[in-house]
């Protein structure tokens, strides 16, 4: 039986941390099996916000060794850079003509993006759903695994899609936001200000390329207090956030040796010290990261395979986006 296709973007700015890891990537690693997954480096995107690209070069290499050294196979998976599928700017052409100046004007991202960068709103900007429409539908898939704050994208691509079938044909299948639902986790950052993927405080973020005594400082200087007052009392967020991290990366009865001290500590009694919690979490951290960013760093010294990995992955991936614009082509009458 023919696999469910899975199409997901990731952008190239920014260096991959810990809430990108379990809040996607772990995600994408397990959809590899059961799903026939294209995931890509969104470097056209990219230019719509960053359009210096002295370092995007570096950046794109950079997060494809660190989505395969998290366990991305690109014998499994298309892993692929936009800019090497020019099919999906041409399906963005198409798209574009189904796209509506108000509909794009009204999208959440690209109000924020304006007031973000008033200086530079570009068309681009303003056809970022377009190009992500494109980006899925290219592939013809069905699940897009995403967070949140791409649902409004996701639905823009499913009425791009309709729109295009309404009017030359039904070809284009609809694609949902998907993901493991229960599994998603939220990791705050280590200052409890939001989300650590948010965060502005690089001190606050552990990313997958953090050194193991950068990784220990972060933990040791994240946020804590004096400790509980009452036996069983709520845990603060940023405490709840140390356990949520222990979970991870810990063995099961490290994570119940402190839950227990933490529910029978109570003021003048606080037998849970957030010190030791810190340091046992950092060790566990240091395990944890250090075989990902060693094997990402082996895989970017290696430029020869990495680009050869990306030019199999757009390979397969063009295989199936000509597929795509044929059909697309057919049915809009532009096959003379
Ligand atoms: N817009 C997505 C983000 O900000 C990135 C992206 C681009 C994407 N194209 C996509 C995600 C296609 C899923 C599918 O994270």
């Amino acid at each position: 039986m023919q696999k469910e296709v899975v199409v997901s973007g990731i952008r190239p700015t920014g260096f991959l941390h810990l809430g990108n890891y379990f809040g996607a990537l772990r995600n994408y690693v397990r959809m590899q099996d059961d799903y026939q997954c294209y995931f890509f480096v969104a470097n056209w995107h990219s230019l719509t916000t960053h359009p210096d690209t002295r370092e995007l070069q570096k950046s794109v290499l950079r997060v494809l060794a660190e989505n395969m050294a998290c366990g991305l196979d690109p014998e499994k998976v298309a892993l692929y850079v936009q800019s090497d599928v020019p099919e999906i700017a041409e399906l963005y052409l198409y798209f574009n003509m189904l796209a509506y100046k108000g509909e794009l004007e009204k999208t959440v991202t690209f109000k924020d993006k304006v007031r973000q960068q008033p200086d530079n709103v570009n068309a681009g900007l303003l056809t970022y759903p377009v190009l992500q429409a494109a980006d899925i539908i290219i592939q013809r898939a069905v699940k897009v695994p995403v967070g949140k704050d791409q649902e409004q994208h996701l639905e823009m691509a499913r009425n791009f899609a309709e729109r295009f079938n309404y009017r030359y044909g039904d070809i284009l299948p609809l694609p949902y936001a998907f993901n493991y639902g229960e599994d998603l986790i939220r990791i705050m950052g280590l200052d409890g200000n939001g989300k650590m993927s948010k965060s502005e405080n690089q001190m606050a973020t552990l990313y997958l390329a953090d050194e193991d005594d950068v990784i220990r400082k972060k933990i040791m200087k994240a946020k804590t207090d004096q400790g509980p007052a009452t036996v069983h009392s709520d845990m603060p967020d940023f405490i709840q956030n140390l356990f949520t991290l222990l979970g991870l990366v810990s063995q099961a009865d490290v994570v119940d040796h402190f839950k227990t001290q933490f529910n029978n500590s109570s003021a003048g009694n606080c037998v849970i010290r957030y010190g030791d919690l810190k340091k046992q979490l950092a060790e566990d951290m240091v395990q944890f990261i250090s075989p990902i960013r060693e094997k990402a760093a082996a895989l970017q010294a290696d430029e020869k395979k990495l680009k050869d990995l990306m030019a199999m992955g757009a390979d397969k991936a063009r295989t199936r986006a000509k597929e795509t614009l044929y059909l697309v082509r057919q049915a809009i009458g532009l096959n003379y």
